[in-house]
């Protein structure tokens, strides 16, 4: 029997997808990488995120999921909000950094914070600052949507992060892939898709 039909038969018998599985599965599917910060001064905390996605352009809905023992679960509730802060490739040590569970995560790091007292990274390649507006629970994590109230693009021009298959590195295109050979040629070989009226993403 070809893998393929053994892949065809397991799924029909719903064998348990094992955690491990379907993280290493799940792992293939490549992302940028976030910190999501938030909390008052002198109490601010940050936790790595990958499940960050936009949502609703009218309105401004993104959202992300957060597991349901993460330290910064009390920090949100009484904040309300958080920003979502978009690490560059130069930033990857930040990435190890918020993903440990410890204090002071702020320490001689560049940051400010906003109108509303949410911590930013001020050398992310941009962030999206967010009221939270909804959150439901889903397993093991809870999905939290948050309204988009204040944007930002500090550092014009980075590279950014990516995750793939359990690793963190730059975004790597090859030759002529998304204009690196010049506009004229990318433009001949990519395929545009069009943006759909009502997708964020
Ligand atoms: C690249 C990367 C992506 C991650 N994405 C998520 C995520 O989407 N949601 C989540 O709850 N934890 C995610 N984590 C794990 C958290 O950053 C953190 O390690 C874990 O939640 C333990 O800390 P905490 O529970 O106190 O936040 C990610 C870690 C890394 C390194």
């Amino acid at each position: 029997m070809s893998a393929a039909a053994r892949s065809l038969t397991r799924t029909h018998e719903r064998q348990p997808i094992e955690p491990l599985s379907l993280r290493r599965v799940c792992g293939l599917f490549t992302t940028g990488v976030t910190v999501i910060t938030t909390g008052p001064d002198g109490r601010a905390d940050g936790t790595t995120v990958n499940s960050f996605t936009s949502v609703s352009l009218e309105p401004p809905l993104v959202l992300f999921c957060l597991h349901k023992q993460s330290r910064l679960h009390s920090l949100l509730q009484e904040s309300g909000g958080f920003t979502v802060n978009f690490l560059s490739a130069r930033q990857q040590p930040l990435a190890r950094h918020f993903a440990e569970r410890r204090p002071d995560v702020f320490d001689g790091l560049p940051h400010h914070f906003t109108a509303d007292g949410l911590p930013v990274l001020s050398e992310a390649l941009a962030h999206l600052t967010c009221t939270t507006v909804d959150i439901h629970g889903a397993g093991d994590h809870d999905i939290l949507v948050g309204e988009v109230v204040e944007l930002g693009v500090p550092q014009h021009g980075q590279e950014p992060l990516i995750f793939f298959d359990g690793s963190l590195g730059p975004l790597q295109t090859g030759p002529g892939l998304f204009g690196h050979t010049g506009p004229e040629h990318a433009a001949a070989r990519r395929s545009e898709v069009p943006a759909p009226a009502r997708q964020a993403s």
